[in-house]
Formats: C-alpha cells, structure tokens, sequence
C-alpha cells in the first residue's frame, strides 16, 4: 500500500474510533441476554473501559438500569482528549479540585450504589451531571491517560466481572487478547471483519466467543461527532448525527437463548431439488482445494450430510454449538489445516489466471476456497455436530 493510501485508511479507522453507541441498540442487546438468564448482571462488577460519563450511552444505560440489573458495581473509565467530552463539557468543573481550566481528562468513575431517580435516568448530559450529584460516586482522575491497556485501567479490569463496550475498531485484536487472558466475561462491538483475524477466529472456533444476539446482517447506525460531514441522518429525538456501519456486530462470551434455537433444515435431495440457489445442480460444489462442500447460503446446509461444508460468515448468526462444530476457515494460511487438499504453488496460480482471462497474470488462490480457478471468499467449515468428535476428544 503506497503511503497515501496507509494515511487515509489510518484516518478513517481514527474516525470510526469515535463512532459512539446508540442507547437503543444497547438496551436491545442487554435486555436479549436477561430473556435468557435475568441474573445474567446480578451482583456482578460492570465495566466499561472505553466509556466517558458523559459521552457514552453504556454509562447511561447501565447506570439508569443499576437497580433493575442489580449490579454490584459500575465502573467506567474514559481516556483523554474525547472530542465530545472536549466540546461540550467543562472537566475543571466536573472533577474535584477544579477551578482553573483543564484539557478534558483520562477519568474513573465508580458507582455502587443508586437512588431511585425522578424516571428519566441519565440519557443526556444535563441528566448525566444531575445523576452524579444525586448518586454516590468516585472519580480518580487517570494519571497514565486512560488506556484500557494502562496498569490503572488494567487493575480496574481485574476487579470487575463484565466489560460491556464499542472499543475502538483499530484496536480490537489487542482489546480481545486482554479480556481473555484475564478470563472475562464481556459483551463488546466489533467490526464483522474481524471473524476471520488471525487471533480472533481460534476464540471463534473454540466457542470461547460468539456473536452477539442483534442480528449481524443488520449493520447499526452510530452517533458522530458534529464536524462529521458524511453521516447518514440526523436522529431527531438526540439531533445527533447519525453514520451507518454495515459492519458491526456485537461479540460476547455469555451464553444468549438464540445460539441454542437449531436450524431446520432440509435434506441434501430436497435442496438441490427446492433451492433456488442450486437449480440445475445434479451435486453440491466441491472445493478444487479443501475436502468440502460449497454451501453458499446457511439455509441450503444439507440436514443429512456428515462432511465438512463450508458457509458463508453469516451462518455464525444461526450457529447453534449444540448442532455444529466449527473446525476451521478457508481464509487462513495455515499449512495445516486437516482439510486442505491442495496448495498452489507461484506457477499453478499463474496457470489458473491465463486459463480464465487467457493473458499472463496471477491468481493468489491459497487464502481462500477454489473453485474451477474461482476464489470462494470468506467461507468457514463447518460439520453436523452428530457426526464431529468434539475437540476434547480430537485432544485426548
Ligand atoms: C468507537 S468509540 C466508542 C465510545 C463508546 N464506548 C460508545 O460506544 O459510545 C471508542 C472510544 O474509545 C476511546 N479510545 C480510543 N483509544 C482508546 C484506548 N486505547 N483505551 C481506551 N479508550 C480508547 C475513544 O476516545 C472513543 O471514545
């Protein structure tokens, strides 16, 4: 990538670091996991580590709904410099020991205790400052800015027992490998495109992460900041503008009812003879370089097939673990992937370019499934679970 290009991609991953969560679509989420289990947040320690007060909407949920989750405690860290805290918030007169005027601040605030409010809880910042005068709290300024990776907030992740959150995008695999070295629980957004990272699918496979309840086909509409020319609707309750990303689900690692509804399913006959997708097919595609079947849609997934089968990443939005097992993704350089059957070398993927377009070129076909010289993108493998030996099993 040429400079220019790395320059604007990093300043539009900066720019979608601050893209803030709609209150709505966090109650949605949140509320989906208490269907499941009410005591999904009793007594427990919620912190949110990439959260101003006053900015963020996962502050005002979760301390609006304190008493109804029955959380033990909120903590919420912010780091430095946000650009709406910066705009719209005098910090000296928020924090103690103000007086002078101060560059907005790394901040932690702890609450454990709420009163009952007048019924509007906090959703703006008029009611975020008048929550904090009514509710006991602390706040320590953050001395090494704020970082969720910074010992203080570190020490604070330690301390608590879920971390609920929109992290910054360009940050995601490092914010993932921290909340599971320290074994937490945690429901966060994250870009779709991370299924597939080198360090992010494994937790994927091993069912130590999964998507979240909102549909991921949906993409979730963000709150920008006012200089932010291309957003997509101003929200005319909040007038905040308003950006869609197509791109963004939610991932957790608490147990949600919709990953266990299974998928019906029709038989491998009955779709070749019903489904639009594979009129005409006498067969299921094979890969030319995984032992597997293409299924391009999740609701062609034959019923009565026992190999492995590989499906677009939006299956994971159906992906029940007791009906599935994930063994691996097409989409990886791994020379040991037990399914791959083929791997081309500089002169087959030469070969395989002049024989489509009938000119010299290249085709890089090993990061992907093949068909007849076609790259298949973005595909997992999957196997009926009846017929998978378990990983535990497969270790032993
Ligand atoms: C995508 S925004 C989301 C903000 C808020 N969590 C929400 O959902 O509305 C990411 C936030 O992380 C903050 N941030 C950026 N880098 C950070 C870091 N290294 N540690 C903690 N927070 C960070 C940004 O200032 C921004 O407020």
């Amino acid at each position: 990538m040429t400079s220019a290009a790395s320059r604007l991609t990093a300043a539009r991953t900066a720019k979608r670091d601050e893209f803030y969560t709609q209150y709505i679509d966090i109650q949605k989420e949140v509320e989906a996991y208490l269907e499941f289990d009410p005591n999904t947040f009793r007594n427990k320690v919620v912190y949110c580590n990439c959260d101003d007060p006053f900015e963020s909407n996962f502050f005002k949920y979760f301390a609006t709904n304190f008493n109804r989750l029955g959380l033990r405690k909120l903590i919420t860290t912010s780091c430095g410099g946000s650009s709406i805290a910066g705009a719209q918030l005098s910090f000296s007169e928020y924090l103690e020991g103000g007086g002078k005027p101060q560059e907005p601040n790394a901040v932690a605030l702890e609450i454990e205790e709420v009163n009952d409010l007048n019924g509007d809880g906090a959703r703006d910042i008029e009611d975020v400052r008048f929550f904090l005068q009514q509710n006991p709290h602390k706040r320590t300024r953050l001395l090494q800015g704020g970082d969720f990776r910074s010992e203080e907030c570190v020490n604070l992740l330690k301390l608590s027992d879920i971390v609920v959150t929109n992290p910054p995008f360009s940050l995601f695999s490092e914010y993932i490998a921290l909340l599971t070295e320290h074994e937490k629980k945690f429901l966060i957004i994250g870009n779709t495109n991370a299924i597939t990272y080198q360090d992010v699918f494994p937790h994927i496979m091993a069912n130590r992460l999964w998507l979240g309840c909102t549909n991921f086909n949906v993409g979730m509409f963000f709150e920008v900041p006012d200089n932010w020319e291309k957003f997509h609707h101003i929200n005319e309750q909040t007038g905040k503008k308003m950006a869609r990303v197509s791109t963004s689900c939610w991932y957790t690692n608490i147990d949600h009812g919709r990953r266990h509804r299974p998928l019906s399913l029709m038989t491998m006959a009955d779709n070749l003879r019903y489904s639009s997708g594979l009129r005409g097919k006498s067969a299921y595609d094979k890969y030319d370089n995984y032992d597997a079947i293409e299924v391009s849609t999740y609701k062609e997934i034959p019923s009565d097939y026992d190999g492995v089968m590989g499906v677009p990443v939006t299956f994971l939005d159906k992906y029940n673990p007791d009906q599935f097992e994930i063994v691996g993704t097409l989409e990886s350089s791994d020379p040991n992937n037990p399914y791959r059957t083929r791997w081309y070398s500089a002169q087959d993927q030469k070969d395989a370019y002049f024989r489509r377009f009938g000119k010299p070129g290249n085709i890089p076909l090993n990061m992907s499934g093949v068909i007849n010289d076609v790259k298949v993108y973005k595909r997992i493998l999957i196997r009926h679970r009846r017929t998978a030996k378990s990983s535990e099993e497969l270790n032993n």
